[in-house]
């Protein structure tokens, strides 16, 4: 038996994943994000753990002899968020988010700085990623910078405290910008630029490598015969790609969730930071994943369903099984800024194009078709990095909705394919990460593809309606910085 736990943005999610691979239970516990200023988004580390330790006690009471027999435990989280640490490993401030927007001046310093960043990391410095906001925490808040002995990413927080040990895996590391992307180590040149060290640093080790033990007092408070391993495990993404079998060259997908990306696993650094393509180490050895990276992606259609009070699944309904046409609206999904291919934390959404005939429907297709328009441009930056998608898997919270999964599909041009439920969210390649550190199996006999259950395919009028619109669409984007 294995545990997967996913420390999002949204929700804690953990499965408990049988030897055959089946979900037998799954929890989940909702986050909140706060913002005390415009821009900034913060969570307090102290609720990403009463949430996965919620997320287990309710597996005890409803699944206590499948918790018992747990071997091994695979952690996957929200990716670049700073956890500053004291002497005594307490927090020392709220963690500052991947999609919190304060460090723009920081990153220019940054690059200014050390200017091997973009070559050692294979990224662009922004404000999402960790070194930047180590640096505004260095300028606007010199007592906690100087208290700071560890600075660990989420779910390496979540680890250190179910065992002990300040442990990362190299994809997490890579969304920090003080990993040498190639050597898949630390790189002490970048820590200098931050004015940190090593010593500031967890281990690292690859995803699928065992990392730690979970401590015995909490194997026993779950009711666990041992003390299970604990796997390196990945940021969501690279999770998200254990979990549907994405693990070769030619195995892009999507993900919608609070953000979206486009994946493109690959086994050398095809890198193309200027275009603000990134570039993480995968949760498999010699291999990596360039990604196009939007802020906000099932987040836009969570706004519209608040904005209009109804819920998503009403705000779907009406809309049907496949568009007919492109919404006459046009929307810029940047609701928080935006990556790919802009760097912009500071530009913001819009929607275009309104009329006294627009409706709510026009509305909510032209918020989905944002979406996949902002992952046009994903597509675009990775072919300029030399990846073609010929077809993409869509995973997370959107690809429920047909409607968008056929938008996605005549908007980028190629297949688009879906699978049934819960076994290919971030959570269920962690479990796959806890298992492969406690069997050492092959990772193609682990990662297998789960069963597709719709492929959309594109249509040609709608694809050529698609492509006349995305220019027009592109300009309506005006750099805020
Ligand atoms: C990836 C990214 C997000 C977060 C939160 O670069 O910022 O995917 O990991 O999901």
């Amino acid at each position: 038996m294995y545990l997967g736990i996913d420390l999002g943005t949204s929700a804690v999610k953990t499965v408990l994943v049988d030897e055959a691979q089946r979900v037998i239970a799954s929890e989940s516990r909702p986050l909140t994000i706060t913002s005390p200023q415009p821009g900034y988004a913060e969570q307090d580390p102290a609720l990403w753990i009463d949430a996965a330790f919620a997320t287990l006690d309710a597996l005890k009471a409803s699944h206590a002899g499948a918790l018992a027999a747990v071997k091994g435990i695979g952690l996957s989280g929200q990716m670049h968020g700073a956890i500053l640490l004291d002497a005594s490993a307490k927090p020392l401030r709220p963690c500052i988010l991947w999609n919190d927007g304060r460090s723009a001046a920081e990153c220019r310093i940054l690059e200014r700085r050390w200017p091997a960043l973009r070559a050692t990391t294979g990224n662009k410095a922004m404000p999402g990623f960790t070194a930047p906001k180590l640096l505004w925490i260095a300028t606007h808040e010199p007592d906690v910078f100087a208290a700071t002995k560890l600075v660990l990413l989420p779910k390496a927080y979540l680890r250190l405290v179910l065992s002990g040990e300040a442990v990362e895996d190299v994809s997490d590391a890579s969304g920090s910008l003080w990993l040498h992307a190639a050597r898949r180590d630390w790189s002490d040149a970048a820590l200098a630029a931050t004015g940190l060290s090593r010593q500031h640093m967890p281990r690292l080790v690859e995803g699928c490598a065992p990392a730690a033990r979970l401590r015995s007092e909490l194997a026993q408070r779950w009711g666990m015969t041992g003390q299970p391993v604990i796997a390196g495990g990945a940021g969501d993404n690279p999770a998200g790609a254990m979990g549907i079998g994405a693990i070769e060259l030619g195995t892009a997908f999507v993900s919608l969730g609070t953000s979206g990306a486009l994946l493109a696993p690959t086994n050398r650094i095809a890198a193309n930071p200027d275009r603000v393509v990134h570039t993480f180490c995968h949760a498999i050895p010699g291999m990596w994943i360039q990604a196009g990276a939007i802020l906000s992606a099932a987040s836009c259609l969570t706004w519209a369903a608040r904005l209009f009070g109804v819920s998503e699944a009403e705000l779907l309904a009406p809309l049907g099984s496949r568009p007919q046409a492109p919404s006459p609206v046009s929307f810029l999904p940047y609701l928080a800024g935006e990556r790919t291919p802009h760097d912009d934390p500071a530009v913001r959404g819009m929607l275009d194009g309104l009329s006294h005939g627009t409706d709510r429907a026009a509305i909510v297709q032209a918020v989905l078709e944002g979406v996949a328009f902002a992952l046009a441009d994903c597509r675009d930056a990775l072919a300029g990095a030399g990846i073609a998608i010929a077809e993409a898997d869509v995973i997370g919270g959107g690809s429920r909705s047909e409607f968008w999964l056929a938008v996605l599909a005549n908007v980028l041009n190629v297949p688009v394919h879906r699978f049934a439920g819960g076994e290919t969210g971030a959570a269920f390649g962690a479990a796959r990460l806890g298992r492969l550190a406690v069997t050492g199996e092959a990772i193609t006999a682990v990662c297998t593809r789960p069963q597709r259950i719709a492929t959309f395919e594109p249509d040609a009028g709608l694809t050529s309606a698609y492509a006349e619109r995305l220019p027009a669409w592109r300009q309506l984007y005006r750099p805020r910085h």
